[in-house]
């Protein structure tokens, strides 16, 4: 017998099934040979939101949660973080092999040389109104950009998809920028090719009428490890969007909108937002213990703690920690960070979320820095996925090369009616059962 296999004996029949073992795994499609009757459809799994499923097979990010380990392409976060540039990584991530310097420089200026967005992009954004939230805008102008470049369609084309992957890189931080102005009236700024990618985000945010901007060493920095920490996280709620997305043969755009809108959510990347939101609420740290009854007791949540995958400290918060007191060396402290620190050093004590294995992830520190670096909180989950689009474009490639891979559609239990026959209007809300009017 196979040893990499196991057997299955069904108790309703008593037969037996021996399943081959894939990497550990069972596949799915060989449980549909257990029947009871012939033509039985045969067994499926169910998995309700993935808590146990692998949907694909990717060499791009591993993540042990138990051990909170993380590594892209193999290489740990921390010795990423320390030692690269996000544009660096970015190459790593789309291309498996870390760059060398003449392959950097390559990327860095044919990045640099789509930062623009066309013109009448800008007349998109002018459409809405001064308050809409950046992260619709954002999302919403992702999508419109797929009909400024109607070649993006032809996904099939692997020099097409890359030509789409480094537009994308290149003007989300342009985007973003742009929305954030639109609120204040303020004008545009043009990229500025002489900045790095994080210096000329920041460039394009805040430069004023001064001729050139000036970015902060020590903030641009800390920006790039930011960016560096968020860039792909293998099969998360936003990644698994791209993928289904892009499984229909979408192009690039409205699949990395449909990725991004689903960041948006509070549950995934729009909880630094709240974790802002939650500090503001709090207050002081007179305040927290009663804070922590009001979650213990089931009427909230602590934001920026736990992780479907992380039951250990996530990786990427220690360095954000580290990050802030960089930060605010140059900022000076912030008083919602010695709240977030007394708030940590509860929750880690406490039984309710000890239990749980409930610790702060990646939102819990970095909504903090960013409003030390003059971000304000509707801008978070922004920040989020202008290096969040890295992952989801290199898993989408990686999906559409995957020979394994085709349109995701997955089964459903059926829990709904039996057949049942139309109602006449004049039938309906009599309480008579339907099949009654039918033999009528
Ligand atoms: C990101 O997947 C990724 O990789 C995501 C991400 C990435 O890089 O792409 O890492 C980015 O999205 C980080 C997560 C940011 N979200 C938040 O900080 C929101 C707060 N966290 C939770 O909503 C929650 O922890 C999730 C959504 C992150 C994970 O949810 P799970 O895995 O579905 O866990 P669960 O909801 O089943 O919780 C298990 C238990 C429950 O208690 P019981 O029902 O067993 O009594 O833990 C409790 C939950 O109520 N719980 C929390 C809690 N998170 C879980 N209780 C209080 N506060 C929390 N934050």
């Amino acid at each position: 017998m196979d040893q990499e296999s196991i057997t299955i004996i069904d108790n309703r029949t008593d037969a037996q099934y021996h399943i081959p073992l894939f990497k550990g795994c069972v596949r799915a499609a060989d449980l549909r040979q257990i029947k009871v009757q012939t033509e039985d459809f045969g067994m499926m799994t169910y998995d309700p939101a993935f808590m146990n499923t692998a949907s694909c097979q990717s060499s791009i990010t591993y993540i042990d949660g138990e051990k909170g380990i993380l590594r892209y392409r193999g290489y740990p976060i921390e010795e990423l973080a320390q030692n690269c540039t996000f544009l660096e990584v970015a190459y790593l991530i789309l291309n498996g092999e870390l760059p060398n310097s003449a392959e950097l420089q390559e990327w860095i200026d044919r990045v640099k040389h789509h930062t623009m967005i066309h013109e009448t992009t800008k007349k998109f954004l002018e459409g809405f109104r001064y308050d809409a939230h950046p992260m619709g805008m954002v999302i919403s102008t992702v999508a419109a950009l797929s009909t400024v470049y109607p070649e993006c369609r032809d996904v099939t084309d692997r020099e097409t998809r890359r030509k789409e992957i480094t537009r994308l890189i290149a003007k989300m931080p342009t985007i973003c920028a742009y929305a954030y102005r639109h609120h204040f009236g303020l004008p545009y700024i043009y990229p500025d090719n002489d900045l790095s990618f994080t210096e000329n985000f920041m460039n394009m945010m805040w430069k004023m009428v001064e001729p050139k901007y000036v970015a902060n060493k020590t903030l641009a920095r800390a920006l790039d490890i930011l960016f560096i920490l968020h860039a792909d996280h293998e099969q998360n709620c936003s990644t698994n969007t791209m993928r289904a997305v892009g499984s229909s043969l979408a192009d690039p755009y409205v699949s990395v909108a449909a990725a991004a809108a689903a960041l948006s959510g509070p549950l995934h990347g729009g909880a630094n937002e709240e974790v802002l939101r939650m500090l503001d609420e709090i207050g002081t740290k007179d305040n927290i213990p009663a804070f922590i009854k009001h979650v213990k007791d089931g009427k909230g949540k602590l934001m920026g703690f736990g992780h479907r995958v992380y039951k250990n400290y996530d990786p990427r918060a220690r360095i954000i920690k580290w990050t802030a007191d960089q930060v605010f060396k140059v900022t000076g402290r912030n008083a919602k960070l010695e709240i977030a620190i007394e708030l940590e050093r509860i929750a880690l004590e406490d039984e309710y979320f000890v239990k749980r294995k409930l610790y702060p992830n990646v939102d819990f520190y970095s909504g903090i820095i960013y409003q030390a670096m003059g971000f304000r909180p509707d801008l978070f989950t922004v920040l989020f996925s202008i290096p969040r689009v890295v992952g989801w474009l290199a898993q989408w490639e990686e999906m559409l090369e995957d020979h394994e891979q085709k349109i995701a559609r997955p089964r459903q239990i059926y829990t709904g009616h039996d057949e049942r026959h139309f109602v006449p209007m004049d039938k309906r809300g009599t309480g008579q059962p339907a099949q009654a009017v039918a033999q009528a």
